[in-house]
């Protein structure tokens, strides 16, 4: 096994950046066996043709692509031509600090598998970020959280500055659609480990950023295809079919005890529902969620309660939309009821992948 680290730098246009780059990370990593592998996708500015240069004094190498452009593809190109077990991914830019490196590789080699320099921790920030910026990657944060459970042990999972042990990608496919390369790498990668470092994200001062809005649109899709690849997607219409199977509990047991058993149509109401969280219960937990249940009984009262709970304040939040909608916006009952239950259905699911079977 060999001990070099290898860093790969994924570049379009950054020429004025990488003398100072190189020279950063070369300073940061003296006392280490390191090489630095950028990724050029053919940049019309020289950046290639500069870092080629600096191999004469640095271990840098250069692999340009021809007809390929993508941070995220860049990278997995490079993981497939690095020499070291250890990996480091980065940009050229200088937003992120490559005096940082060496804190990373403390975690790798206390046990980590995956250590991710990160603006979300305390003692991470960015420089001059605005406030529609701060919105805009925390709502990503976000979202990622919400939709794929496996990044929520991170609290940057956007970042583009980490480390990594190559076994964690070793077997893996990796398909990612635009920028988020860490995204797909802690959901499909194979570790144990994760641990994080704070950082500040630093100013571009040279150079352009290619962020623009066709990679908030790729973020979206990746995430997409994440859910479908991960089996999140077919989870969350299991959750809706049992959901189904709930109504016809709910409407039967009304129908039967008020007809059959007389009693009165409130009191049949009350336990049809009460009866259909319950049937809801189980079954999400032998079926949507099986996968992420712990035993014990005592543990499986506990999700009782705590989806009892949520499915208590669900039926609030379909009862609030039917009201308003009908109410204040004249729209049809029916169909404001189908609003509400497109609402509840929504909260039900989430907060229970949050909280319920995390
Ligand atoms: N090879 C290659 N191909 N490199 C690219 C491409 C491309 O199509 N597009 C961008 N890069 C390189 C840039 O040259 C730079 O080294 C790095 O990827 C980051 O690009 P920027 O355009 O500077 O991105 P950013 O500053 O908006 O976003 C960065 O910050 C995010 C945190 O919010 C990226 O590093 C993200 O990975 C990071 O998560
Ligand atoms: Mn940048």
């Amino acid at each position: 096994m060999s001990k070099t680290i290898s860093i790969i730098i994924p570049t379009y246009n950054e020429r004025d950046n990488i003398i100072t780059l190189v020279k950063r990370i070369h300073g940061a990593l003296s006392s280490y066996s390191y090489e630095i592998v950028f990724v050029d996708d053919n940049s019309s500015d020289g950046t290639a043709e500069l870092a080629s240069a600096l191999s004469t004094e640095y271990p840098v190498r250069v692999i340009v692509r021809q007809n390929e452009r993508g941070l995220a593809s860049a990278v997995v190109h490079g993981l497939k031509h690095v020499e070291g077990q250890i990996v480091a991914v980065m940009d050229a830019d200088l937003q992120h600090p490559p005096e940082v490196i060496p804190a990373l590789l403390r975690e790798i080699e206390s046990g980590a598998d995956i250590v991710v320099a990160s603006r979300y921790v305390k003692e991470g920030a960015c420089q001059d970020w605005g406030l529609i910026r701060r919105i805009m990657s925390k709502g990503g944060v976000f979202l990622a959280h919400l939709l794929l459970p496996s990044t929520r042990q991170i609290n940057d999972p956007m970042s583009g500055f980490f480390m990594l042990n190559k076994q964690v990608v070793a077997s893996v496919d990796l398909k990612p659609t635009g920028y988020k390369i860490l995204l797909e790498i802690l959901v499909v990668g194979q570790f144990r480990k994760v641990a994080e470092v704070p950082y500040t994200f630093g100013t571009r001062t040279s150079g352009e950023s290619k962020l623009s809005a066709r990679q908030q649109k790729d973020y979206l899709k990746h995430i997409y295809s994440l859910m479908k690849r991960k089996g999140e997607l077919l989870r969350f219409a299991k959750f809706c079919l049992v959901g189904l199977s709930g109504v016809l509990v709910n409407t039967g047991l009304l129908w039967l005890l008020t007809e059959f058993a007389g009693f009165f149509y409130l009191l049949s109401a009350a336990i049809g529902i009460e009866s259909s969280i319950i049937s809801n219960f189980a079954l999400n937990d032998f079926f949507t969620f099986h996968d992420r249940r712990s035993p014990g009984m005592k543990l499986f009262l506990g999700r009782l309660i705590k989806f009892n709970m949520v499915s208590l304040v669900g039926v609030a939040i379909n009862m609030a939309i039917l009201w308003l909608l009908t109410e204040n916006l004249e729209v049809y009952y029916l169909l404001s009821n189908l609003c509400g239950i497109a609402a509840a259905t929504l909260w039900n699911y989430f907060v229970n992948t949050w909280w319920t079977w995390k």
